[in-house]
């Protein structure tokens, strides 16, 4: 069930540098919402502060405050493998198991977490396949390698992965800057259908991406080499498009810099 996100004053760093500061936004569920800003302006690293990856990098730590709807993820009783299996991921370039077979990518984090029969297995991977637009281009290949794929249907076949074990949220960082145009619009036709059962967030470098698949739009910017990043302004995608509020985000979505 797709949930909303609340973020108050996040501060990230890596060890004594602060990588982002004060970010406060509400991501609203079942809905697209986008992040665009210039490289190094911490827009992964956001992202990741969201299902508590950003931590596992050795002297990295997060100050404020995320609610998963009534959820403190940072709670001290939250594990955060559980986090993760809550809010999903899916990378820059297509990372399924290489010496796996689709099924068993699809199947890898179902068996991470019990077991389960073999009839349910292969119902929830048909339909996490069929959710992810790949079922019919794999269906009689259930037990070739993920890695024989296409990079398009081998970035599906990673959604597919993370939809298995029916995630509230799907973070995507860039999950279309190493594909092919078609492969691209595959993906965006994709996350807009994902949008009714779940909570998406989408880095893009890609301005006619934001506008094309995303609800509101959040803007990031850096006030120079080794400052934090921070929230410049957050809105209807539409609106930030056309009539931003502040000229730092004109600037950037008219090409001016960036
Ligand atoms: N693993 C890391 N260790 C140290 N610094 C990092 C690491 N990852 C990112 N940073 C720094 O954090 C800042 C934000 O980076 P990042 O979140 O990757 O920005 P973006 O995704 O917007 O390009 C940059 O100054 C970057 O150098
Ligand atoms: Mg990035």
């Amino acid at each position: 069930m797709a949930k909303q996100i609340e973020v108050s004053d996040l501060d990230a760093y890596y060890g004594s540098h602060k990588a982002i500061e004060g970010i406060t936004m509400t991501i609203e569920p079942r809905s697209v919402t986008a992040f665009i800003g210039p490289s190094g302006c911490g827009k992964s690293t956001f992202l990741r502060t969201l299902n508590r990856m950003h931590e596992v990098i050795p002297g990295a730590r997060v100050d404020g405050k995320i609610l998963l709807e009534d959820q403190d993820l940072y709670g001290d009783d939250i594990d955060p493998v559980s986090v993760r299996r809550t809010v999903g991921m899916v990378f820059q370039r297509p990372n399924p198991f290489p010496t796996m077979s689709i099924f068993d990518n699809v199947a890898a984090g179902l068996r991470l977490n019990g077991r389960r029969s073999k009839s349910e297995l292969e119902g929830i991977v048909e339909s996490s396949l069929k959710d992810a637009n790949l079922w019919n281009e794999v269906k009689d290949r259930l037990n070739k390698p993920g890695s024989g794929l296409s990079g398009g249907q081998q970035q599906r076949l990673c959604i597919a992965r993370a939809i298995a074990v029916s995630p509230a949220v799907l973070l995507m960082d860039e999950p279309c800057s190493a594909l092919d145009p078609i492969s691209t619009l595959a993906i965006e036709d994709l996350i807009s259908k994902l949008k009714n059962e779940y909570t998406i967030v989408i880095v893009t470098h890609n301005m006619q991406q934001a506008a094309r698949v995303s609800d509101k739009t959040a803007f990031f910017n850096l006030a120079g080499q080794g400052q934090p990043g921070k929230l410049i302004e957050m809105d209807e995608t539409s609106k930030i498009f056309t009539n931003p509020t502040q000229k730092a985000t004109e600037d950037y979505i008219t090409g001016r810099f960036g």
